[in-house]
């Protein structure tokens, strides 16, 4: 049985996780219509379906123990960016608020000696040190490319390699 503290922040992480998913699909969306970023636009939208899933695997979890789910309001992300290296910076600075908020999160279940949601958090641990990885990398390599437009046109073209390389 999850304690009440445990259940509300599972549930402000599934918050967070829906919330992930729409800023992701919001970014898909606007490099979609811009010229030449379809490798950028996919990236975003396999981004959108890996947080749905964070955010499923936590609404499992929190029914299987006894707790009750909560599916939250959709908020309108930020839609429209000035620049492919704004979008990554936005998404790295977003990661790391997740991690932090995950950290929080296992710290709370230790508190609460709660370990079942200590293992289960652990899956989620592992994910942050990937999802901040990947988006370290990216933005370093836009750091790399500068303004030099075929340096874009490679980045993009190149960006689905880069997702999970060790
Ligand atoms: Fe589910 Fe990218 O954090």
């Amino acid at each position: 049985m999850l304690s009440k503290p445990i259940q509300a922040a599972l549930n402000s992480q599934v918050q967070m996780e829906a919330e992930s998913s729409q800023a992701y699909l919001a970014m898909a969306s606007w490099a979609e219509i811009q010229p030449g970023l379809d490798g950028v636009s996919t990236f975003f939208y396999q981004q959108s379906d890996e947080e749905r899933i964070h955010m499923l695997k936590l609404i499992r979890f929190v029914n299987e123990r006894g707790g009750f789910a909560l599916i939250p309001a959709l908020i309108q992300p930020t839609i429209t960016f000035k620049s492919v290296k704004s979008v990554f910076a936005e998404f790295l600075k977003h990661e790391l608020k997740v991690s932090e908020s995950i950290n929080d999160l296992v710290h709370l279940s230790l508190t609460e000696k709660d370990y079942a949601t200590h293992n289960f958090l652990q899956w989620y641990v592992n994910e942050q040190i990937e999802e901040e990885r990947t988006a370290r990398v990216l933005n370093d390599k836009l750091e790399l490319v500068g303004d030099d437009r075929s340096g874009l046109y490679l980045f993009d073209r190149d960006i689905l390699n880069y997702r999970g390389k060790k």
